[in-house]
């Protein structure tokens, strides 16, 4: 961390109130970090909006196995993005469910196309990408 410097910031009171309400439920023992955490969250979100950036993105997929070769459909498609598939990890849900678990990492734009192309792959029944950083930017 850099230097420490504070800032007094105004706020309506019931804002506040809330706010504290909210982190003190999320664990948080002191305001500082939990603004700390907010500013770092918007500097992260921001990095995504410009497609150049290199950036972080885990995929969640949730399939049916059976269906008629999804399973290799999605074996090919991180084959043919291995430069920005860090890893991956499956699990057997159910007798029919699996959940597929996919690090990304990459160019925004690059990363945000892979991942459509996983979760609007015909058969998956739920998919989600988490947007996150490599954490190069923030401190
Ligand atoms: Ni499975």
């Amino acid at each position: 961390m850099g230097d420490l410097e504070r800032f007094g910031v105004s706020m309506d009171a019931k804002l506040l109130s809330a706010f504290d309400a909210l982190t003190r439920r999320q664990g948080y023992t002191n305001r500082s970090e939990a603004i700390r955490d907010l500013v770092r969250d918007r500097l992260a979100r921001q990095e995504w909006l410009d497609s150049a950036q290199e950036v972080v993105g885990v995929v969640t997929l949730v399939y049916d196995h059976h269906v008629r070769e999804l399973t290799a459909a999605l074996i090919d498609l991180q084959h043919d993005c291995e430069a920005e598939v860090i890893c991956s990890t499956h699990v057997h849900l159910d007798h029919h469910n699996c959940l597929e678990i996919i690090a990304l990492r990459g160019a925004a734009s690059v990363v945000q196309a892979v991942a459509d192309r996983l979760i609007g792959t015909r058969g998956v029944k739920h998919g989600q990408l988490m947007r996150t950083t490599t954490g190069e930017r923030l401190v």
